[in-house]
């Protein structure tokens, strides 16, 4: 699993206490590298905007992306992820300016811009686009998207 920009690594220690081996990545690697040694995952420190993708030979079972946003790297995402492979995307989006930061456009996803993204090479599973109150006010944008190569089987996810 690759947890890219994980900040205080919340998802990469949810991950890894699941049982997954978990890639966390972010340019600053000092909250992540407080978790407990047991649930640690593998810690990359880089600066995901300059230079190349940091994993061009690995692929990923899952990649979770939240409260992050470089468009350059969506290609990178749907590229990186094996065979049944499942990508979480969830950050901030158009409308989110009337309750706060961020407030820049470079910063805010459009309507449909996660679809238009990954819906061309990936399945897509569950996309929304909406308010959240939870923690506080919010507009953000969610998409959670599936790879099928056709060489493996079809992801399975339980239903209820
Ligand atoms: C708002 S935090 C989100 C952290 C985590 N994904 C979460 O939702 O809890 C954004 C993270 O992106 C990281 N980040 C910002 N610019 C980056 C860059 N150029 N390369 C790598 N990480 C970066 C920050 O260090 C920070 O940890």
């Amino acid at each position: 699993m690759l947890d890219l920009a994980c900040g205080n690594g919340r998802h990469s220690l949810y991950l890894a206490r699941q049982g997954f081996t978990v890639v966390a990545v972010d340019i600053d690697i000092t909250a992540v590298s407080r978790l407990d040694p047991d649930c640690r995952p593998e810690i990359v420190q880089a600066d995901l905007e300059s230079g190349s993708w940091p994993f061009p030979a690995e692929t990923f079972a899952g990649i979770i992306v939240t409260n992050y946003l470089y468009r350059p790297h969506f290609p990178h995402l749907a590229n990186a992820l094996g065979d049944g492979g499942i990508l979480i995307v969830e950050t901030f989006a158009q409308g989110n300016e009337r309750f706060g930061k961020p407030s820049n456009p470079d910063y805010l996803l459009k309507p449909g811009e996660l679809l238009e993204a990954f819906s061309p090479s990936l399945t897509v599973i569950a996309y929304q686009h909406g308010i959240d109150s939870d923690p506080r006010p919010a507009v953000r944008q969610r998409l959670c998207a599936a790879k099928h190569t056709g060489r493996g089987s079809p992801v399975c996810l339980p239903v209820g």
